[in-house]
């Protein structure tokens, strides 16, 4: 084969290549983050089936499903719909964020926001 045509070939399978790697590298950042998002939610989860809602900690975890939205938000998802669903889940926690001093039935209805903005991404995307 001319040398030429092999080049051509490996450029052509290098930029193929380097297409299919930025989308794994996103789905895989997406995968990380939703990871640590596990943890705080099945601790929330925990908290109100124990009565515990009013411990400190709720608040810290909040934090970290806060901080992870704001992971997603920096991805810069090429479609306009998952952004929007990102949109909505950091807003339902700063509305759960600024209940945690209301009554449980209140408070547990905020956090039942939170997870249908979970959700929502979740049907369409997972
Ligand atoms: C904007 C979209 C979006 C939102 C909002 C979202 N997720 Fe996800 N989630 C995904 C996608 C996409 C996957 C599939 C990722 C994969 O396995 O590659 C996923 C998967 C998961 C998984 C399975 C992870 C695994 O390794 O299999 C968990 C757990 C999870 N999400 C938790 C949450 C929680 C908790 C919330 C809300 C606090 C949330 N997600 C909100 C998009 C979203």
């Amino acid at each position: 084969m001319p040398k030429t045509i092999i080049i051509t070939l490996f450029f052509f399978l290098l930029t193929s290549c380097s297409s299919q790697f930025t989308h794994d590298y996103e789905s895989v950042r997406v995968d990380e983050i939703m990871e640590n998002m596990e943890e705080p939610e099945w601790a929330i989860d925990r908290m109100f089936k124990n009565d515990m809602h009013q411990h400190p900690d709720l608040a810290k975890m909040i934090d970290r499903l806060s901080l992870e939205t704001d992971n997603l938000i920096t991805i810069n998802h090429p479609d306009k719909a998952f952004n929007n669903f990102t949109n909505d889940l950091k807003l339902s926690l700063i509305e759960f964020k600024k209940s945690t001093h209301q009554s449980k039935g209140q408070l547990s209805q905020q956090w039942q926001q939170v997870k249908n903005s979970c959700r929502n991404c979740h049907e369409i995307y997972e």
